[in-house]
């Protein structure tokens, strides 16, 4: 059973489910995942940190009841307002219409427009703490980890912080802590790719938050999904301040990165002859020259290359009316949370119609890069051909 006593009067009330595999439509949950919840007893009534998902509000209910009946919970505190925490919220105000949220100012918001009701609200306030029953509240914000209106609590008595999608991992535990959990290596490989498919489009976010997480005093992590954290907090803090800082772009002003396909060599030329071209102003070059072949390989070093350089070119000939498929999957692997602030370009040879170029750029502008004006040769260059490229090529450096 996993409803049971954590630490003096706090309760776990979660969901495990070992049966999901696909979370948020694309993220694949090869361990499952849990909805937790937690339950504490004041002098001033109980109070419950985090709904659940709209499927399992049922469920948590009757994880409720088995400690305290709804009417007698006074507080519930929203971490996050994701409906996997969020979608069960009118179960429990329907039952207890007397229930207050707290949550941060963006939190409250979003709940106003997935409730569509009124209901009673306190916002979180960091810097402004909150006295109930015997227990003192600090908030801790979260921001865009992964949405804007994320906001911790810090329970300072129990030296707890409720963190809900932040230090956690889709894993189903049954043995509910992390201490107890056999099964450690599924769990940080679970974690490893949460990490990288939620929290790794922020990485300065996260870091942001490790830096205030790291001054508190905490024993016990209490996260949204996945195991209590009971043993060495810190060290869960520290490998997601890790991960985030792999995951920073660097921008190096004297990187670029050339990424590259070709059917035929002309665009791969062209490749060539810009990689030549900035050596030999001074610039370190990393070139990629991609196939369906080798593109398995090639993407994560792609990838983490564009993350480090301060500028990047993609290269593509124009096929069937736009660039080769291969450059939006890498495009879609690059949050513009980590594209911004870089200059890019694209280039690449074309029979006719040659979408490619100004296809990629528009791509690189959602993104929100310095996109410069790109290069387009058609067929094998004439000499105005190799004029304009040879402009281009000084325009990069400009
Ligand atoms: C399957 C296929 C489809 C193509 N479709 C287009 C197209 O829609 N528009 C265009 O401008 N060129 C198109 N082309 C022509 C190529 O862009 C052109 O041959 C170019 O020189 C290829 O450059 P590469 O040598 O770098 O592959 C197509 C070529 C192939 C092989
Ligand atoms: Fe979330
Ligand atoms: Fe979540």
């Amino acid at each position: 059973m996993h409803i049971q006593e954590i630490a003096k009067d706090l309760y776990y009330v979660g969901v495990i489910d070992h049966s999901l595999k696909v979370f948020d439509v694309a993220i694949l949950t090869e361990y499952g995942t849990s909805y937790n919840s937690y339950l504490l007893r004041t002098k001033e009534g109980f109070l419950l940190f985090e709904g659940s998902k709209e499927a399992f509000g049922e469920e948590q209910i009757a994880h409720i009841e088995e400690i305290c009946p709804l009417k007698e919970i006074s507080y519930l505190f929203v971490t996050h307002t994701e409906p996997d925490h969020s979608g069960a919220i009118h179960l429990l105000l329907e039952k207890n219409p007397e229930l207050t949220v707290v949550a941060s100012g963006p939190a409250l918001m979003n709940l106003q427009k997935i409730l569509r009701r009124p209901f009673k609200k306190v916002q979180m306030t960091p810097g402004k703490d909150m006295e109930i029953g015997g227990y003192t509240f600090s908030f801790v914000p979260g921001t865009n980890l992964h949405w804007p209106d994320v906001m911790f609590t810090y329970i300072h008595e129990l030296k707890a912080l409720v963190s809900c999608d932040a230090f956690g991992a889709h894993f189903a535990s049954d043995a509910v802590f992390l201490s107890k959990e056999p099964d450690k290596e599924g769990y940080y490989k679970a974690l490893r790719y949460y990490f990288e498919n939620i929290m790794g489009p922020f990485p300065s976010f996260v870091i942001k938050a490790c830096d205030l997480v790291e001054k508190l005093d905490i024993s016990l992590i209490l996260p949204g999904h996945g195991c209590i954290i009971d043993e060495n907090p810190m060290e869960q803090v520290r490998l997601y301040r890790r991960l985030a800082e792999e995951g920073l772009p660097k921008n190096d002003p004297n990187l670029v990165t050339i990424c590259a396909a070709s059917a035929y060599g002309y665009t791969k030329e062209l490749a060539e002859r810009t990689a030549k071209f900035l050596e030999e102003r001074g610039k370190e070059v990393r070139l990629h020259i991609i196939d369906a072949l080798n593109y398995q390989e090639e993407k994560p070093l792609v990838l983490q290359d564009i993350l480090h350089s301060g500028m990047f070119l993609l290269g593509s000939p124009t096929l069937a009316g736009d660039a080769i498929v291969l450059f939006y999957d890498i495009l879609n692997g690059l949050p513009w949370t980590k594209a911004q602030g870089k200059t890019a370009s694209a280039f690449g040879d074309y029979g006719w119609s040659g979408e490619a170029v100004p296809n990629l750029s528009e791509r690189l502008r959602q993104l929100k890069c310095r996109v410069l004006p790109g290069f387009r040769a058609n067929f094998r260059m004439d000499e105005a051909q190799e004029e304009e490229f040879s402009r281009w090529l000084e325009s990069l450096l400009a």
